[in-house]
């Protein structure tokens, strides 16, 4: 039995609680339940302690702890047997100096924590290891569960199919057709899961999905990240990237947002190493917002007053949401870290991400609109020149390549490509080659001394 615990409270009223196995996903007054942890169980151990602890875990083999996420294990989800964890090692991924793209865009201190270097290839196996281990401790504590379900723009299914079949748990995926990439949509056709392909957009998706999962008798277990057991897994990026830097806090982090799950997420986790006095400062958060699906942009030039919109497309599509799920609870998070919300044109998120792959980055278009974004501020002198900068890339850029390939073949939508970079094609003669590389050669170290 575990010192610690860990519950569902209504956000209106801290006195509602529910036990994080119960299939409870609103308060009494339809708001969103939180996670909320036994702070004073936790401030027994030292902050000095919980650095250690931590230390000790980071990237070993002992199950669960080896997970970046269950290294963390008493800040996240304390009461789950180890043998329910259902986990891929996720977490713990690089964080790496941006050296070359730092310096091209005036801030020398830039660094890339590479979220998507992970087993589904995007930051949602933090949060979903997290939910798929409590629906198996549910499953095994005898309720009657027979799938987990979720909407999604492309990601989120992925993970959720992906940790179902490790767990040997069915489910159910609704997809926006045509609105994901190829890699995602055949990552949970692959693993097994019930993929329902919809004639509607994200939104849409959602909608469904919520009403499928809303009678408590179907069975089906809701994914999506207005379940906060989710959250509690996205939460310990944050609490990463302090670790990678040995515990110091970076000037700013700048996080690319569509339901806004994850801006949340990464404000507890701060939150949290603050209360338990790991730091003593805070950050500053940006969330950077596609132009064609900017609610949260739109609400921060009007004091804050949201209206939902129709999200247009967008290449960033994982983040085309126009009514975000966790609009209230993001917004709250902005105030709290002095945030900045900034949105990228499709223009402007397509060359930054282009920009950074040819100093080595591989960016997906969500990781290009957090790049646009603090290139813009930069530009405008919010971000100083020394502060030291993270960029959340959220998925890896091998799930995107159709963007890449329309990009460099200049035919990506709303885009005139700045950097494109087309194979040269020519008949298999040396010379023929010779004549195409001198000038290509010359270009390129053109400059150097
Ligand atoms: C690659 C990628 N980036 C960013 C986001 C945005 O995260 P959130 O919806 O929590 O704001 C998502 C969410 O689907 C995503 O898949």
């Amino acid at each position: 039995m575990s010192d610690y615990n860990a519950w569902f409270a209504a956000q209106d009223d801290p006195n509602e609680r529910y036990p994080l196995t119960e299939v409870v996903y609103y308060s009494k007054s339809g708001g969103l339940l939180e996670v909320q942890h036994d702070l004073t169980a936790l401030r027994q151990r030292s902050a000095a302690e919980w650095k250690q602890l931590f230390e000790s875990r980071w990237m070993r083999t002992s199950w669960p702890y080896g997970s970046g996420v269950w290294g963390k294990k008493e800040w996240v989800c304390p009461g789950i047997a180890n043998e329910n964890v259902v986990s891929t090692f996720e977490g713990g991924s690089n964080l790496y100096w941006a050296e070359r793209f730092g310096r091209e865009i005036g801030v020398e201190d830039l660094w890339i924590k590479m979220c998507g270097n992970s087993h589904t290839g995007s930051f949602k196996d933090l949060g979903m290891t997290v939910l798929v281990s409590v629906v198996k401790q549910m499953i095994s504590d005898g309720q009657p569960i027979r799938a987990i379900a979720c909407a999604s723009t492309g990601d989120t299914s992925a993970a959720l199919a992906a940790y179902g079949a490790a767990a040997g748990i069915p489910t159910v995926v609704f997809l926006p057709k045509g609105k994901v990439s190829t890699a995602q949509l055949v990552q949970p056709i692959a693993h097994g899961a019930t993929v329902i392909s919809m004639d509607g957009d994200f939104d849409a998706c959602m909608r469904v999905v919520r009403e499928v999962t809303a009678d408590p008798n179907s069975g089906i277990y809701l994914a999506n990240s207005l379940n906060s057991l989710r959250v509690e897994g996205q939460k310990t990026v944050g609490i990463e990237i302090v670790q990678q830097f040995d515990w110091a806090v970076p000037d700013w982090i700048v996080i690319p947002g569509g339901n806004l799950g994850n801006i949340f997420a990464m404000g507890k986790g701060l939150l949290m190493l603050h209360d338990l006095g790991l730091i003593s400062r805070l950050p500053r958060l940006i969330c950077a917002q596609a132009e064609n699906a900017n609610p949260l942009y739109r609400a921060s030039l009007n004091d804050w007053r949201f209206e939902p919109m129709t999200a247009r497309p967008t290449a960033a599509s994982a983040i085309q949401i126009g009514d975000p799920v966790s609009i209230n609870r993001a917004i709250s998070t902005l105030k709290r870290f002095d945030g900045i919300v900034e949105q990228a044109s499709e223009q402007e998120l397509a060359d930054a991400a282009a920009r950074a792959d040819r100093t080595g980055a591989y960016a997906c278009p969500h990781t290009g609109v957090a790049l646009a974004a603090t290139i813009k501020l930069i530009n405008r002198g919010v971000i100083n020149k020394t502060d030291r900068v993270v960029v959340l890339s959220t998925a890896h850029g091998l799930k995107f390549s159709r963007f890449k390939v329309d990009y460099h073949e200049r035919t990506l939508h709303e885009v005139t490509s700045s950097f494109p970079n087309p194979p040269i094609e020519l008949p298999a003669d040396a010379d023929a080659v010779r004549r195409a590389l001198e000038p290509q050669l010359d270009r390129l170290t053109a400059g150097r001394s």
